[in-house]
């Protein structure tokens, strides 16, 4: 199967998207195409560089690529201070590309030090998770953690190029697959009937890793995603689609300190919630709650939450970024690929909502 070839478009101009089992393996020729050269960079993790080393010959300049630590942990100011010193050491100027080759956290971290090193430098985004691959690696939103809070410090600055080969989701953990591939049916809820089908009919085969199965989902997920960060780059309204199932599973991020949860696990309590509060606030018809509840069942055991408190969540719902003018905005699903936001969610509805997901 060829790659997929999509185009983001953004302030800063339009990106392709490259998505193909294999892809990986034209990386030095796409890189060409976008004239995106003679200086690179390659800046990575060092177990994501032990396992796939081997896809980067004849990237980079110099094949010695920069290896920081990749815990969400260590996403702060000191890991990016840590990729200035060595883009200083190797000279980079104004023309060096750096390519982020890792999970979401490399990406987020490498892409805030492309920001603002010499105020910006070109960067290319190579996701090693699915999360990553469908998520993060698009859409220029680039940024650390504070010990205050996550992603506090950030900036937009989008790539010039990002290729997502699925090939490299062979080492990715179980665990971690399946945290990624809850954003896929959070798109294809979004979104898609047909990906949320797909991730149903298909499930045995993303499991196996499949390359052709694998590709099939991520480059339709990265489809809606480009979609919509095209027509909204900033986030001032459409882009938050995407925070269906967010609300409550940032909440549950924060207050077990980013600890207990995979994202996507926490978003899948957060998609339980929010197809419960769309029952209740007749939005979201019964038949498909039950099926959306059904699939996300069906990708395996999520961590216990019935330890947690109610009012703590609240507490931190009303702490989230996604509050515009202090108005909630609460994305509610209408059917299979349809939402609607909600502006006017009670304190009630919420608590019903975490009580169907057992917690109190
Ligand atoms: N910028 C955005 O729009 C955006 C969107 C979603 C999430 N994020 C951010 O992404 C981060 C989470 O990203 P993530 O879920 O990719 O986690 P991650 O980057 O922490 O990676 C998870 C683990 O997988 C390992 N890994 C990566 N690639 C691997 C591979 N191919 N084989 C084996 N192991 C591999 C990593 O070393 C790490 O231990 C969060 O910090 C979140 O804030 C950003
Ligand atoms: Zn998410």
């Amino acid at each position: 199967m060829p790659p997929t070839r999509l185009e983001v478009s953004a302030a800063a101009g339009a990106y392709p998207v490259v998505i193909g089992a294999g892809a990986l393996a034209m990386l030095p020729q796409f890189l060409d195409q976008s004239s995106l050269g003679p200086r690179r960079v390659l800046v990575s993790s060092p177990l994501v560089w032990k396992l796939h080393e081997d896809k980067f010959a004849g990237v980079a300049t110099e094949q010695e690529p920069i290896l920081v630590p990749d815990g969400e942990r260590f996403k702060n100011l000191a890991t990016v201070s840590r990729v200035y010193d060595a883009l200083i050491d190797r000279g980079a100027d104004r023309s060096t590309v750096v390519i982020a080759v890792g999970g979401g956290v490399i990406g987020d971290m490498v892409g805030f030090a492309a920001a603002s090193y010499l105020r910006g430098l070109r960067l290319v985004q190579i996701p090693t998770t699915l999360m990553a691959q469908v998520d993060s690696a698009l859409g220029g939103k680039v940024g650390v953690n504070h010990a205050r809070g996550k992603n506090l410090i950030g900036a937009f600055h989008a790539p010039r190029l990002v290729v997502a080969d699925p090939v490299v989701l062979e080492t990715l953990p179980r665990r971690e697959f399946r945290a990624g591939l809850y954003e896929v049916v959070k798109y294809g809820i979004i979104a898609s009937a047909g990906l949320f089908d797909r991730v149903a009919t298909t499930l045995p085969a993303l499991f196996d890793r499949d390359p052709a199965a694998v590709a099939a989902v991520v480059a339709e997920s990265c489809r809606i995603k480009a979609d919509v960060v095209s027509a909204d780059e900033r986030e001032s309204g459409l882009r938050r689609v995407l925070n269906f199932g967010h609300t409550v599973g940032h909440a549950l991020e924060a207050v077990t300190k980013y600890r207990r949860f995979r994202h996507g696990e926490a978003v899948a309590y957060g998609m339980l919630a929010a197809l419960a509060l769309g029952v209740a606030r007749d939005v979201t018809p019964r038949e498909f709650r039950d099926r959306a509840t059904a699939l996300i069942a069906t990708l395996g055991p999520l961590p216990p939450v019935a330890d947690l408190s109610a009012p703590d969540i609240l507490a931190a719902i009303g702490r989230d970024k996604k509050i515009v003018a202090g108005t909630l905005h609460f994305v509610a699903a209408t059917g299979i690929g349809a939402v609607t936001e909600l502006t006017d969610v009670t304190e009630g509805q919420l608590r019903e909502a975490l009580k169907s997901i057992g917690i109190r």
